[in-house]
């Protein structure tokens, strides 16, 4: 089959060649006597192979951010529009999110350390941030709760308070008082592992559960105009020798981030130094940002078997590209697809968007106006790798023999297998599922492309693993399989 259609494609080149080596013709009459028959659309057909006994990451989940007050861009809808927001981005069979990434705030009436005690002695008089509750950070922790009991909160700092660092400021850059490179009066270390830690109580304190903790996000950029704060891996070890201890006393079960760096090549630079010092058992995850580099090969040979999520991307513009696959810019959903796809061949176990809803531009999964709002078509690509592959589903092996099939697999705890296909190839697959070995003996696929939002296609009932499915062009299509 495939050869017979080879035939056709280099047929019709042929037929473009000529053509354009005819010299300019007078304007063509309306019906041509001998209409060229059109060849035959092209399809082909391959075998994914799924070894169930190969085994890689475990899976985290998907996510996103209500950071810098993006969680309160939603006030402008009615409740009902505010509830379906978060059930769309959150419940397991909507967007599928567990990942829930907040913003200690360090500005002036988002922190929770409003005065700052003249040395690190204290007193410290912390409270919650009121304004809004937390910048409405907290009402989308409890809506995202509400839909997902299992979330996953990441607690993640874009600065110390400014009187802990260098240069006073909390925005801007500077470093923490007491990492090597710096010089000031005291050193403001542990009072930054205290600070972070309390935040986490106070969430604690209004029933929610935060599973990690950051003290960093982005330390090798510094942006001189919003929160940030600088760090190299040499430095990142001062500060985590402090702090993981402290968090590991304080909350036996939270993880410790490490280090948000602006891209994978950049994380890699700031772990390599922190291996350099010995510091590879300060942190239980490795995070890392999707802009100014993406991953290449997995971070595994820098690491001591920590999991890696991507914590953040978005193209940061202030376009709003909803579409699935309309101009092929990065930002598009087909595109998100395998994007994520590359990150967990590389072991990533975990993906987030930058804000989860905005009023303006891509840095959001949900565009808000006024009391209108819009899904970008990023969020089908999420909901068909997380929604089928939840937190705690194993990658295994998958493989095809083509370039243009993007595929992982994935079995959940209770033996159920998802697998994500992504169609790059402007023409439709035949595909050849085969799991022998594996006691899966049903399928349903979900389909997702310019005109389907993860939805329901087909159903095969097999026996021996093995079933033949059909994918359509530039679509993302999971089969999701059980007994
Ligand atoms: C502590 O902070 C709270 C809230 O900002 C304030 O009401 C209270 O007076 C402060 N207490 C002290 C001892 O400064
Ligand atoms: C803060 O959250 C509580 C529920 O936890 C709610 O009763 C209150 O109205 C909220 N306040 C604001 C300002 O949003
Ligand atoms: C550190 O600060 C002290 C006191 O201000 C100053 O005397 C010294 O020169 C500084 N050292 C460096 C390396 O900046
Ligand atoms: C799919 O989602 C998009 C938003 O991403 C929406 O505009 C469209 O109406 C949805 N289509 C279907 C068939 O639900
Ligand atoms: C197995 O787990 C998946 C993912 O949590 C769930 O969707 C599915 O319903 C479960 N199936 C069975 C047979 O328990």
């Amino acid at each position: 089959m495939k050869y017979s259609l080879m035939l056709a494609g280099a047929a019709s080149a042929v037929t473009a060649l000529s053509v354009q080596a005819h010299p300019p013709s007078p304007p063509h009459p309306p019906v041509s006597p001998h209409p060229p028959s059109s060849p035959e659309p092209l399809s082909f057909r391959t075998t994914l192979n799924v070894n169930t006994a190969k085994k890689y990451q475990t899976m985290i989940g998907g996510g996103c951010s209500g950071a810098f007050g993006a969680a309160c861009s939603t006030n402008s809808l009615s409740t009902a529009d505010q509830q379906t927001v978060v059930k769309t981005l959150f419940d397991e069979n909507h967007g599928a999110l567990s990942i829930l990434r907040n913003l200690i705030g360090s500005s002036p009436g988002t922190t929770i350390l409003p005065e700052c005690p003249a040395t690190p002695a204290g007193p410290f008089n912390y409270s919650f941030p009121t304004s809004n509750n937390d910048s409405c950070q907290l009402t989308l922790a409890q809506g995202a709760l509400k839909n997902n009991p299992d979330l996953f909160l990441y607690a993640d700092a874009w600065s110390a308070p400014g009187c802990f660092k260098t240069t006073g400021e909390e925005s801007g850059g500077g470093y923490i008082c007491g990492v090597r490179g710096t010089n000031c009066t005291e050193d403001w270390r542990e009072a930054y592992a205290n600070y972070l830690i309390e935040y986490v109580k106070l969430y604690q304190e209004r029933g929610i559960k935060v599973s990690m903790l950051g003290a960093y996000n982005e330390p090798d950029f510094n942006p001189f105009t919003y929160s940030a704060m600088l760090s190299d891996g040499y430095q990142a070890y001062d500060f985590l020798s402090v702090f993981y201890p402290m968090v590991k006393k304080a909350f036996p079960d939270l993880a410790v981030s490490c280090c948000d760096s602006t891209g994978a090549r950049q994380q890699r630079d700031l772990l390599y130094e922190l291996g350099r010092l010995g510091g590879l058992d300060l942190f239980d995850i490795n995070t890392y940002h999707n802009y100014q580099s993406d991953i290449k090969r997995p971070f595994d040979d820098l690491l001591h078997n920590q999991p890696t999520i991507e914590t953040e991307w978005s193209d940061g513009g202030s376009t709003w590209t909803h579409t699935w696959d309309i101009s092929g810019n990065n930002f598009e959903g087909l595109q998100w697809a395998i994007y994520m796809h590359n990150a967990f061949r590389n072991n990533v176990a975990g993906w987030s968007h930058w804000w989860c809803a905005w009023n303006g531009g891509d840095g959001a999964l949900v565009n808000v106006n006024g009391a209108s709002y819009q899904i970008a078509a990023r969020l089908w690509a999420f909901s068909g790798y997380f929604r089928f592959a939840r937190p705690g589903a194993v990658r295994i092996d998958a493989e095809t023999n083509v370039e243009d099939l993007y595929v992982t697999a994935w079995m959940n705890k209770n033996g159920t297998i998802a697998i994500p296909v992504v169609n790059a190839a402007h023409y439709p697959y035949t595909l050849d599922v085969d799991l022998s070995g594996s006691k899966v003996s049903h399928a349903v696929s979900y389909l997702t492309d310019n005109e389907h939002n993860v939805t329901m296609d087909n159903e095969f009932t097999f026996k021996d693993g093995r079933f033949t499915a059909q994918i359509e062009p530039r679509a993302m299509k999971t089969f999701f399989l059980d007994f």
